[in-house]
């Protein structure tokens, strides 16, 4: 990936970012001193804890002068002897060395303005790459017949953010909606609606999602049987009355079992019938699924999806493939691929002993096909944490089999899964309805909406009905997106509407208001009569404000890439939170429309609307469109 991280390894030609900057020439310093350590120090620049100090730290002197035996502060001094930094620093003096040996450096305030100007440019500091690769983004992954819930939501929402994140950066992204939509429990779904259509009892022609979810249900229930149960009354010798009639129940389990299988071969042989029934359940299931994307703005179109019905037919090839070539081997009448010399115990499972094939098998397909066909130079998986021996043992039998390589490479791409944690209730156990049921994403984004709705009209008493309405969408779905996105992936996080609907903190509502206040500014301008000459004024920055804002902006191109290459969304989040709270600060303090002199203003103004458009851009990125008025 030609992704830059916050501390590449050389200063970048066209670097604006001054932390990048400083670690290249604090990286060069370091080599100078302490040759034999430099080749992986970090040159570990953070912002300066005590700002009276400076605007940037470096923390390296203490762990290289430990691995280097010398004393840290006289390591620090040799440091500060050989940094190269007149251009962009005032002068860096041992006065300048704090504590065991933090290296603190001021900026030059010149040189912030010019790197500040060079990221007011269209592309706002990040031009497309010129090396651009094709990632496949896996997203979505919905169910057929199932309701999408909120589980889905961040499969959807924070694969579609890192798709966008890749596309922003010059990248081609193609989302893969991995649909649920094949084997045994589709099959018995499939067998179910049939009889209950046949019956009379569905209304084909009115299928919706709720009706399909509750016949999924009735369906698993009705095929599971009696067999644990009657294993237990026998263990523990229940009455015969009760064994009679659990192995009653379970007779009738095994018919409606005997029609799924049945349905499954139907469908497998392409049985025109049964085929119609599946795509009536496929269209009522994406109609639904797609609606939720397209509300949720995401670029998710029914071009993204791929089932695993789509790999039918490459499944018994794959198979044969990796028998032929020795990549699996027979254990126990089924098919595996072994996976101990690369540290995992469990081997993967790619046909059952009954013939059937897996969920692994097609997934392996689908790395064939991403890598061989698609041509992806990366495959990210937007999939549930708990997937994760899943994906590992996918991804490596994908790479032994060669399926990870492009056809005309010589190393296998890589293949990623971008893990995310659970979203809790407020209880502290997994995000359910009173009644333990899973929450419809429907219903979610309704609810949310209906909130903001309140809070738009407690804002604006006088607000009219439309406005109130197409508000409130946008900031209820900014407001569940943001919180999907703003956390780290891995971790779980607590659903909370009371916390995301907030107009303060690092929430949605929050950024989608930011660059409206800075938007008004400008609307006050002309109301004023206030001249927009803005475009090319000098870069004052002379209060700390003004300092601190510019700092904040610097930093957005390396957030954007840091979200590609860590896939990380809630870096751009935290980015763009500084720049929404540095403006504040920066608006509270320097008045901009009616500072002291013209040329102020001027500074000012260039300095707004360089943060408008690098806000609108970055919550573009994540997804998130913007409001002109709120
Ligand atoms: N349908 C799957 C599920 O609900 C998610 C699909 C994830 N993607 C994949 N390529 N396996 O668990």
């Amino acid at each position: 990936m030609t992704t830059t991280p916050a501390n590449a390894t050389t200063e970048q030609p066209h670097a604006i970012d001054p932390v990048q900057i400083l670690s290249a020439r604090f990286r060069a310093a370091i080599a100078a001193v302490a040759p034999e350590a430099a080749g992986n120090a970090d040159p570990m620049i953070t912002p300066s804890k005590r700002k009276e100090l400076g605007d940037f730290q470096s923390n390296a002197a203490m762990p290289l002068a430990k691995r280097t035996k010398q004393n840290p502060r006289e390591f620090a001094a040799k440091l500060v002897e050989a940094l190269d930094v007149a251009d962009i620093c005032e002068p860096v003096t041992d006065a300048d060395i704090a504590g065991p040996g933090f290296i603190n450096v001021r900026l030059r305030t010149d040189m912030l303005a010019s790197l500040v100007s060079r990221l007011d440019s269209p592309e706002l500091g990040l031009p497309k790459t010129a090396t651009p690769e094709t990632v496949v983004v896996d997203v979505c992954g919905v169910n057929l017949a199932k309701q999408m819930h909120v589980g889905h939501l961040r499969a959807t929402v924070i694969g579609d953010t890192l798709a966008r994140t890749f596309e922003r950066l010059g990248h081609k992204a193609i989302r893969q909606n991995h649909v649920g939509d094949w084997g045994l429990p589709i099959a018995m779904v499939t067998a179910k609606l049939r009889t209950e259509a046949a019956a009379g009892r569905v209304d084909m022609d009115a299928l919706d999602l709720d009706t399909l979810d509750r016949l999924y249900k009735l369906a698993q229930k009705e095929c599971k049987g009696q067999a644990s149960a009657i294993g237990v009354a026998k263990k523990f010798g229940s009455s015969p009355k009760l064994l009679a009639e659990l192995e009653a129940e379970q007779v009738i389990a095994d018919e409606h079992m005997a029609a799924a299988k049945a349905t499954l071969v139907a469908l497998q042989s392409g049985d025109a019938e049964t085929v119609a029934v599946w795509q009536r359940i496929y269209d009522t299931t994406m109609t639904a699924c797609l609606a939720a994307c397209a509300r949720l703005h995401t670029r998710i179109t029914d071009e993204a999806s791929a089932g695993e019905s789509s790999y039918r037919d490459e499944l018994a090839d794959v198979v044969d493939d990796l028998v032929k070539r020795d990549v699996a081997q027979k254990s126990d009448g089924a098919l595996v691929v072994r996976l101990d010399a690369a540290g995992i115990a469990e081997p993967c499972l790619i046909r059952k002993r009954d013939g059937g094939f897996l969920y692994a098998t097609t997934d392996i397909a689908g790395i064939r096909r991403r890598v061989q066909k698609l041509g992806a130079d990366r495959v990210v998986y937007c999939v549930d944490a708990r997937q994760s021996l899943h994906f590992r043992q996918v991804f490596e039998a994908a790479r032994i089999a060669g399926y990870a390589t492009k056809p005309d490479a010589e190393e296998s791409s890589a293949l990623e899964h971008a893990a995310f944690g659970m979203v809790m209730g407020e209880d502290g156990k997994p995000y359910k309805t009173r009644s333990g049921e899973n929450v419809k994403l429907s219903a979610l984004l309704d609810e949310a909406v209906a909130s903001a709705e309140r809070a738009v009209r407690e804002k604006d008493p006088g607000v009219d009905d439309d406005r109130a309405a197409r508000t409130a969408e946008a900031v209820g779905i900014a407001a569940i997106k943001y919180a999907d996105l703003s956390g780290e992936r891995a971790k779980d996080y607590v659903f909370s509407f009371e916390r995301m609907l907030s107009f303060e903190g690092n929430t949605g509502p929050y950024l989608l208001y930011a660059p409206v206040r800075v938007g008004s500014i400008f609307r006050k301008a002309e109301e004023r009569g206030v001249a927009l000459d803005h475009a090319d004024a000098a870069l004052l920055l002379r209060e700390p404000q003004e300092k601190a804002l510019a700092l904040a902006l610097l930093r957005y191109p390396t957030a954007v890439r840091n979200v590609a290459a860590q896939l990380e969304p809630y870096r751009l989040c935290a980015q763009l939170y500084d720049i929404a709270t540095a403006f504040s600060s920066f608006y509270d303090a320097c008045p901009v429309l009616t500072a002291d002199d013209d040329e102020t203003r001027r500074s000012r103004m260039r300095l707004a609307d360089i943060t408008r458009r690098v806000l609108i851009d970055g919550l573009e990125t994540l997804g998130i469109p913007t409001l002109e008025r709120m």
